[in-house]
């Protein structure tokens, strides 16, 4: 790898994972992402096709990215997502993840076994079916199971997503830690966040990372803290004697920022060096504009020089210091 492209950001943090956003459809409503009503979807040629997004794959391994992440809205939506996946895994990178709603995917997990996918994280807020239903708007519940089960029984390295929402699924929150007890899955609470289309839906953060685990210590008073991995975004617990892991993911308080090693890049190919920026430059325009590579690098480059240190300078950064409100469909998590 030429030293020179390597990436790193202003602050002296190296970058080697991508968040891939596939597209901005998705087949749930979860109330905490998207209105119900009313969503304008992203037209065709506006996405980046598959072949723009493997030569910008390619040129980001080039500059040091090892991890990919492959997210949505929900990823399988996209025709012939199997086949781009399989593409991705050959390419090399140490690591291919994806994040996905589980309810499309219950049939294809042994071949993304085959494939090599190293883990899947599951979005899954609840395990009762009509709190289910409530938050996501959908009545798919037991396809979602059935992918758990199926991940599990295949031996993929599983990650459980459950964002904690006041008054929607709190009474979930003991049973689903549960599950680490027989399983060898990591449950993960994340705390809210406004990106749902509207904005904020409390005047302050409810359920933030300390109450998350207040509560948890309350059903297992012996829970005990494990070392996280390097650039977690979750700090990780585990019950003695339990299969499975439990992480809170501080996604509002942005406690991880420090060693924050990703970049984004949006179904219309926009690239955002953090979650709460607006967008740095549309990466998509500038392929189709015919850039060459070195050109794109450069931009790479140049973009990552002036990242925000943190989600909060972000957030300051944007157009007019707007606070966040788009849907997180549009971004990918
Ligand atoms: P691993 O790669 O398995 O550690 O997962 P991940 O946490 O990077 O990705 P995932 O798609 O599972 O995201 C879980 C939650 O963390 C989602 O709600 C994301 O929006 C949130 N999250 C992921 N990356 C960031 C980040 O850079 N900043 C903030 N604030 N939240 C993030
Ligand atoms: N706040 C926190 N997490 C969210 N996600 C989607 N919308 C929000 C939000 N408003 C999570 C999903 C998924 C991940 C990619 O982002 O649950 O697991
Ligand atoms: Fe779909 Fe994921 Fe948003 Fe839920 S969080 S509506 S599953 S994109």
């Amino acid at each position: 790898m030429d030293d020179q492209a390597t990436l790193y950001d202003n602050h002296g943090r190296r970058i080697n994972y991508v968040r891939l956003a596939v597209t901005d459809r998705c087949n749930l409503r979860c109330f905490y992402c998207m209105p119900e009503e009313g969503i304008k979807y992203v037209a065709r040629e506006d996405l980046l096709t598959y072949e723009e997004m493997e030569r910008l794959l390619r040129l980001l391994q080039g500059m040091g990215i090892t991890k990919v992440r492959i997210t949505g809205g929900e990823p399988f939506v996209r025709r012939n997502m199997i086949e781009f996946l399989r593409t991705i895994c050959g390419m090399g990178f140490e690591k291919v993840n994806i994040t996905t709603n589980g309810t499309l995917t219950h049939d294809v997990v042994p071949e993304l076994k085959a494939m090599g996918i190293s883990s899947v994280n599951l979005s899954l807020d609840s395990l009762d079916a009509g709190r289910f239903y409530e938050i996501t708007r959908r009545d798919v519940f037991p396809k979602v199971m059935e992918t758990f089960h199926a991940l599990i029984d295949q031996g993929i390295n599983t990650k459980i997503n459950a964002v904690v929402m006041d008054g929607k699924n709190i009474d979930d929150l003991i049973p689903m830690a549960e599950l680490t007890r027989d399983h060898p899955v990591d449950v993960r609470f994340i705390e809210e966040m406004p990106f749902n289309g509207e904005g904020s839906h409390y005047p302050v953060l409810e359920w933030n990372h300390r109450r998350i685990v207040e509560h948890l210590r309350g059903a297992f008073p012996d829970l005990e803290k494990v070392p996280d991995p390097p650039n977690s975004t979750s700090m990780n617990y585990r019950v003695p004697g339990f299969l499975g892991k439990i992480g809170i993911i501080a996604a509002y308080s942005r406690t991880f920022c420090g060693t924050c090693n990703r970049i984004r890049l949006t179904p219309k190919g926009m690239l955002k060096t953090c979650l709460y920026d607006n967008g740095v430059f549309n990466v998509r325009d500038l392929m189709r504009a015919g850039a060459s590579e070195s050109q794109i690098r450069d931009t790479f480059l140049e973009a990552l020089g002036h990242r925000a240190k943190d989600g909060w300078e972000a957030e300051r950064n944007r157009n007019g210091g707007l606070p966040v409100t788009e849907s997180m469909s549009t971004i990918g998590g």
